[in-house]
């Protein structure tokens, strides 16, 4: 099963991604979380990187598209994946089509921009797998620990409020156009779409979604 995740900041991808992986066993890769593991890992890309994702602006789609690639060609994709934060531009997109790959599920996690600036700012992540909590809506059994490995949580560098308010414009520019390029591709019956309703509570959330997926 191919799938693509498609959402504002903060509309639930990541922790949609958790429960996907989990139950249907197939590999998150969320370009957000690669981006992170470069910057903290200091290479060169991760520099680079780090000046664009702390102006909420966009890593170009030259880099995107060369990492998304090499990681689908990676033997634990071959059985399907699930595309966390990619496409975000219609030129990511094309390049899955003119790349040959196609995708069964595209799920839009829907969530008014009123409501994201709250969940920013109280979500924490767990750095070395990509776990996400929200103090309030989605709190770890332990305040500031991971639930799997007890490690420290922390808050992400491009959650400050400002930056996420960029981070909006950004995807109301660039990413909202895929809306109408997957809604497109759906009614020539290259993939389903299907729109959620992402300010129900995760659990229910979750449970639509397995409903779709079956
Ligand atoms: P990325 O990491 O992909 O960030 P994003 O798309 O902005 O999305 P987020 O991770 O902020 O939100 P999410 O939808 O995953 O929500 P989450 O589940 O965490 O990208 C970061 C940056 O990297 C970009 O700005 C860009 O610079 C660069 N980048 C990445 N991919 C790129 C690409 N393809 N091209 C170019 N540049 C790229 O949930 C948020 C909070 O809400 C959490 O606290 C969570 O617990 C809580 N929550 C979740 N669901 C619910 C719910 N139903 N009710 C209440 N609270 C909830
Ligand atoms: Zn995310």
């Amino acid at each position: 099963m191919r799938i693509i995740l498609l959402g504002a900041p903060g509309a639930g991808k990541g922790t949609q991604a958790q429960f996907i992986m989990e139950k249907y066993g197939i590999p998150q890769i969320s370009t957000g979380d690669m981006l992170r593991a470069a910057i903290k890992a200091g290479t060169p890309l991760g520099m680079e990187a780090k000046k664009v994702m702390d102006a909420g602006q966009l890593v170009s789609d030259d880099i995107i598209i060369g990492l998304v690639k090499e990681r689908i060609a990676q033997e634990d994709c071959k059985g399907g994946f699930l595309l966390d934060g990619f496409p975000r531009t219609i030129p990511q997109a094309e390049a899955m089509v003119e790349n040959g790959v196609a995708v069964d599920h595209v799920i839009e996690i829907d969530v008014p921009d009123e409501n994201i600036v709250a969940r920013m700012s109280g979500r924490r992540v767990h750095p070395g797998s990509g776990r996400t909590y929200h103090v309030t809506f989605n709190a770890p059994k332990v305040e500031g620990k991971d639930d799997v490995t007890g490690e420290d949580l922390v808050i992400r560098a491009d959650d400050e409020e400002s930056t996420v308010r960029k981070r909006l414009g950004v995807y109301h520019a660039q990413t909202k156009p895929l809306v109408d390029f997957y809604t497109a591709a759906a009614a020539r019956g290259d993939n389903q779409y299907h729109k959620m309703d992402g300010t129900k509570v995760v659990a229910d959330v979750s449970a639509e979604i397995a409903v779709l997926l079956g």
